[in-house]
């Protein structure tokens, strides 16, 4: 799931606030909340052929963490919209782009955590950038010792910019020469990797953790909806690492790399023995759906 440096990128535009800056001159404030905090949530969101994929979806859930989290003055969606369409616009993105939307507290007066800090209102950041999807033909998990976080601690259904304990969980993935790592929760079932949700397809039913201690994924939801919508057997529980060695196939989502075949967990080779070919069948499915949805760059 490496992305490429591409160098087109070199030249974009990226909102930051209330207007488009060149790249060089696209910062925020070192008073920033995101800065001070880490007190920022975001989206990660794909352009495809014209359209904005799951855009209501992503805002949706982007409101959401921000309530949860109290942020005040928070931009509407209609000029979140806006906001994503001028920068597409002025980047010549159609197709290929991926935008991480990013939404902070805000500036701060001085320099601090207490919220009531934030005069200003929210930092929005529209950085679009050419990264078409990229398919491995297959990618390699080790399971991680930094566990998930869950609701007990800082609840996983808030999409926010603490990403330390993902990241630490990638840096064993990195040292393991492993694509990614798998977290479990604090009971010790598989939550998901650093960066993506994570299935596995067992004798032709496809079963997903429950989204106690995972990000709800808006790619994770779709596949669920294709499952129950092509009468493939689709379940949510709660589900140990032996399932998913002893798996006929397992498969990460995100936005990013769309849905990604596993080949091995922590040494052991997931070999199909059903034969059956269900996560070809979902990512066709899925194909179509990226070719069918989205909100129109041009209004
Ligand atoms: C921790 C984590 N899990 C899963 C995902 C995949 O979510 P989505 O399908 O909404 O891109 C993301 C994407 O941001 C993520 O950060």
């Amino acid at each position: 799931m490496q992305q490429q440096f591409n160098n087109k990128n070199n030249d974009i535009q990226i909102w930051v606030k209330d207007r488009l800056w060149p790249r060089a001159e696209a910062k925020v404030s070192v008073f920033d909340s995101a800065v001070q905090g880490g007190d920022a949530v975001w989206e990660g969101i794909r352009v495809y052929d014209g359209r904005i994929f799951c855009l209501d979806r992503h805002l949706e859930r982007m409101q959401n963490s921000a309530h949860a989290l109290g942020f005040a003055n928070v931009p509407s969606n209609e000029y979140i919209t806006d906001a994503i369409r001028q920068t597409l616009r002025a980047n010549g993105m159609n197709d290929g782009a991926h935008i991480r939307l990013t939404l902070t507290r805000g500036e701060k007066t001085t320099s601090g955590m207490d919220p009531r800090l934030n005069q200003f209102g929210c930092t929005l950041i529209v950085l679009a950038e050419w990264k078409p999807p990229v398919y491995p033909p297959s990618i390699k998990l080790i399971t991680s010792s930094i566990r998930r976080n869950n609701p007990m601690f800082l609840d996983s259904k808030i999409h926010h910019n603490n990403l330390l304990n993902n990241i630490l969980a990638k840096i064993e993935a990195n040292y393991a020469g492993a694509d990614e790592a798998i977290m479990l929760d604090s009971n010790g079932f598989v939550a998901e990797t650093n960066s993506v949700n994570i299935f596995c397809i067992r004798k032709g039913q496809v079963l997903s953790p429950t989204p106690d201690a995972c990000l709800p994924g808006i790619t994770r939801g779709l596949v669920i909806e294709i499952c129950k919508e092509n009468g493939i057997p689709v379940l949510e529980r709660n589900l140990s690492l032996t399932e998913f060695y002893t798996a006929d196939e397992v498969f990460c989502t995100g936005t990013m790399g769309e849905l990604t075949r596993v080949r091995e967990i922590d040494g052991r080779q997931i070999i199909n023995k059903s034969r059956l070919e269900v996560l070809e069948e979902i990512q066709g499915q899925f194909r179509r759906l990226t070719q069918e949805w989205g909100t129109p760059i041009a209004p």
